[in-house]
């Protein structure tokens, strides 16, 4: 899929996974392509090169002012040494837990001199605007925060507001309604096991201040975005979240018919037999 635009200068570059049984799961980025351009989260290592072409076809990366990580994970930070690398202006945008988990899990030592510690509810001034981190509804890491940028209105989500699709699709509302919020409930209580423990009255409340943010778009690292009137129904739905049974992990028997799906594909072709010809 070819990056596109969420709201003015706000990119999406989505890339697209298998993940049978469940269809396919999205691990995109955000560049937000202001004054003073902004990265936010950088893929996996398995799309680097497609993901640094399409990154410098938006940004020259000496521009690049700032690098926000919105966690730890392994979908979120797989191109970051290549980022910090080709940015030599940008700030990283870090916090303490983080710098240690990324040495600790990851092996990547930050340049302290160019980290800045943003934690949640922070703020920085990205030249033409004022970005926020704000910790999601759910999360799977305890150094996530989203980021919201009160001149589009576009909250980065991390791993929430995610979903599986059953084909790429820029656009939530692209998602036939029949699994559209039965997969984003999937997703939601698969990223956050603990949300079965949640008083739903402080979740509530949580959920509340991100709305009063005036929220006018969600992008997510884990599926399309959300425009329009599916703003205001995510974060309905994703208030629904606790209530819910906890997310049933696929077991051995999912796992079995996994490899009998691949192993029961079309067989190879035989290449000629050589001593065939001959005879
Ligand atoms: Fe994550
Ligand atoms: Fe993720």
């Amino acid at each position: 899929m070819d990056p596109y635009l969420i709201a003015k200068d706000t990119w999406i570059l989505p890339h697209v996974f298998e993940a049978p049984p469940a269809g396919l799961v999205n691990a995109n980025s955000m560049i937000i392509a202001g004054k003073e351009p902004v990265i936010i989260d950088t893929c996996p290592a398995a799309v680097r090169d497609a993901w640094l072409e399409q990154a410098w076809s938006i940004v020259d990366p000496q521009a690049v002012r700032w690098i926000f990580i919105s966690h730890d994970d392994g979908d979120h930070v797989g191109n970051l040494e290549q980022v910090i690398e080709a940015c030599p202006q940008a700030k990283i945008v870090t916090g303490w837990f983080q710098t240690g988990r990324l040495l600790l899990d990851h092996g990547k030592e930050l340049p302290m001199p160019r980290c800045m510690w943003v934690n949640d509810r922070d703020s920085f001034e990205a030249g033409d605007r004022t970005l926020l981190a704000v910790r999601p509804p759910v999360f799977d890491s305890p150094t996530t925060r989203g980021l919201f940028d009160p001149t589009t209105g576009v909250y980065w989500g991390s791993d929430a507001f995610g979903l599986f699709v059953q084909e790429p699709v820029q656009d939530t509302a692209d998602v036939p309604e029949s699994m559209r919020w039965e997969s984003f409930q999937r997703v939601g209580t698969m990223m956050a096991p603990w949300l079965q423990w949640v008083d739903p009255r402080k979740y509530n409340a949580h959920v509340d201040s991100i709305e009063r943010l005036g929220v006018e778009a969600i992008a997510t690292c884990h599926g399309p975005g959300f425009r329009g009137s599916l703003v205001n129904e995510a974060l309905r739905r994703v208030r629904e979240l606790p209530l819910l049974p906890p997310f049933a992990d696929p077991d051995q028997a999912a796992l079995e018919g996994v490899l009998a799906e691949i192993t029961s594909g079309p067989a190879p072709a035989l290449a000629p037999d050589p001593e065939a010809a001959v005879a």
